[in-house]
């Protein structure tokens, strides 16, 4: 079947800018005590099926920080991400305290991932709907052996994501 060109079609763009970093050493210095308390979480991670250690670190607007590690489960599906993990707990511990920042970190054999790793799906919706609830945004740095990367907001990874104004 050939395409059919239609020379009216619109697009909507979607543009998302994520800070790169070098190392680690280029992060200001809380940046960098909170990605240590993510890899610390991460060494923590109960994942003997998969052997791939997440940990994250969230930092609340009243200074308080939360982590949280990968939970798995000899029935796959009943397993959690360390991102929602943290944000569950943080949420469920401080239900009127912002989440405002996080850090996310990999580990596999012993060793932290050589490139950022990016929150699955789920994550970031879960993610978003914090932000949502505290009108908020959450500054998000994706940890490596090597570049650092940092969103400003959890949208960024995820710009059409569903919200509660769509069930209305
Ligand atoms: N995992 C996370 O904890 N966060 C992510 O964003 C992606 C995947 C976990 C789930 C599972 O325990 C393991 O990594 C392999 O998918």
């Amino acid at each position: 079947m050939p395409t059919i060109k239609n020379k009216h079609m619109k697009f909507l763009e979607i543009k998302t800018q994520i800070k790169q970093f070098d190392n680690i050493d280029e992060l200001p210095q809380a940046d960098t005590e909170l990605v240590m308390m993510a890899r610390a979480a991460a060494e923590k991670s109960y994942s003997p099926y998969s052997n791939f250690k997440v940990g994250t670190a969230l930092l609340l607007e009243n200074g308080e920080i939360v982590t949280g590690n990968n939970q798995e489960n000899a029935a796959y599906p009943s397993g959690l991400c360390a991102e929602r993990t943290a944000i569950f707990w943080a949420n469920s511990q401080y239900p009127d305290v912002p989440v405002i920042k996080m850090a996310i970190t990999a580990i596999k054999n012993g060793k932290i991932l050589p490139s950022p790793v990016a929150p699955c799906g789920s994550c970031r919706q879960v993610m978003i709907e914090t932000e949502n609830r505290f009108n908020t945004e959450i500054e998000t740095i994706l940890d490596s052996s090597g570049e650092i990367w940092v969103a400003d907001k959890a949208k960024d990874f995820l710009p059409l994501f569903f919200e509660g104004k769509d069930l209305e």
